[in-house]
């Protein structure tokens, strides 16, 4: 069952490369047109869209911050990103034109659910991105657009959020084509960028050894600090979150142009940071930013552990250990930096010799509020 892996976590970092791959499957034809059959809101109703609010909690909320930028930058659509139980109590201004994109993996997810009633109640238009068919998220949405990942077993979320990513990625591109905020040619060339994904997600689990041992090395760090800017945020906030369900260590994830405001205090001999680092070819620079995040907590006594981007040599000077991932365009990097904070934790927790799969206090689905 579990494929020959000692965990079912294991064996589902290790169907990520499929998980992407399905969901991107039969969802544009060769000319880079998307085709979202499931979508099943009126094309002129979508064109009439004029914000976007993503509701989901914990790992897939990361999948929903990495969804507005891409929607944002695709689409120039507002796009806000709420957690679900903290939307329906504060009277949240929706309308008919306010579109509400769903993201969870188990599709009952009580705060989500909830939420999404108390939107369409108020006269939005309601999608669910989930992995789960025939739940009741899905069912209660206008439409949905499900992730292919496959079931996902145990507790802690992984191949569901790269799956998430994914069909945001789709649906981002399918408002592009819509509205037309998009060449078609850029269209055909993401997706085209989309479709290599799944490979360099495998080379990323073929080159893991570094970073697992890392990990083993890691086992009494107390405390494990993240720090990613623009897509490479989430995958901070998702990096602590996995440390933190599986390893029961202490770990936070915060925005890199954040350090300076507060964060920065934390730092002191020892201290293991890792940092995910913007693709040199950012449109915004971030890069060069981040890179001096690096520096300001190395000189603080931080043990720097860095993700970048095959080729990125500029960060080697700060690093105590640098993990590359496969190059990609930029917004399509949280697919990738991703898989190396998964593996860390996976790995750190076995070592601990924890449950990896059922973590204490936590349960797959949370259908209560
Ligand atoms: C983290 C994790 C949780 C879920 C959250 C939402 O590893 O699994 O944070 O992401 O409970 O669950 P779904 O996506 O089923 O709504």
């Amino acid at each position: 069952e579990k494929g020959g892996f000692a965990s079912f976590m294991e064996k589902e970092i290790h169907d990520q490369p499929a998980a992407v791959a399905d969901t991107l499957l039969g969802r544009s034809d060769v000319d880079g047109n998307l085709i979202l059959d499931e979508l099943r809101i009126d094309e002129d109703e979508l064109k009439s869209i004029r914000k976007i609010i993503v509701l989901a909690c914990g790992t897939s909320s990361y999948a929903g911050m990495v969804a507005k930028y891409a929607i944002e930058r695709w689409c120039r659509i507002p796009v806000e990103v709420e957690l679900s139980h903290e939307f329906r109590y504060r009277d949240p201004i929706i309308d008919a034109n306010t579109l509400i994109v769903s993201i969870s993996q188990s599709g009952e997810t009580m705060d989500t659910l909830m939420a999404v009633r108390y939107a369409k109640e108020q006269g939005a238009r309601t999608v669910s991105i989930c992995n789960t068919n025939g739940s009741t998220i899905p069912r209660e949405s206008d439409a949905v657009l499900y992730t292919h990942a496959g079931p996902e077993i145990a507790v802690a979320s992984t191949k569901a959020f790269l799956a998430q990513i994914t069909a945001a990625y789709l649906l981002g591109l399918y408002l592009a084509q819509l509205t037309k905020k998009l060449y078609r040619e850029e269209i055909k060339d993401i997706l085209s960028d989309l479709a290599d994904i799944p490979a360099k997600v495998q080379q990323i689990l073929d080159n893991a050894d570094s970073i697992k041992e890392l990990a083993r090395s890691m086992s009494e760090a107390s405390s494990v600090l993240f720090l990613g800017r623009n897509v490479g945020y989430p995958v901070a906030l998702e990096g602590a979150l996995k440390l933190k369900e599986l390893a029961y260590i202490h770990a936070e994830g915060f925005a890199a142009g954040e350090l300076k405001h507060g964060p920065i205090a934390l730092i002191d001999e020892g201290q293991p940071v890792f940092v995910v680092v913007p693709s040199p070819m950012d449109r915004h620079s971030l890069h060069a930013k981040v890179v001096s995040n690096i520096q300001e907590v190395r000189a603080r006594g931080a043990k720097t552990i860095v993700v970048a981007e095959a080729g990125d040599e500029t960060v080697r000077d700060y690093a105590e250990r640098v993990f590359y991932v496969p190059e990609t365009q930029p917004m399509l990097m949280p697919l990738l930096t991703t898989v190396p904070l998964q593996i860390f934790a996976c790995e750190l927790a076995t070592a601990k010799g924890y449950d990896v799969d059922q973590p204490r206090n936590l349960a797959k689905s949370v259908t209560v509020e």
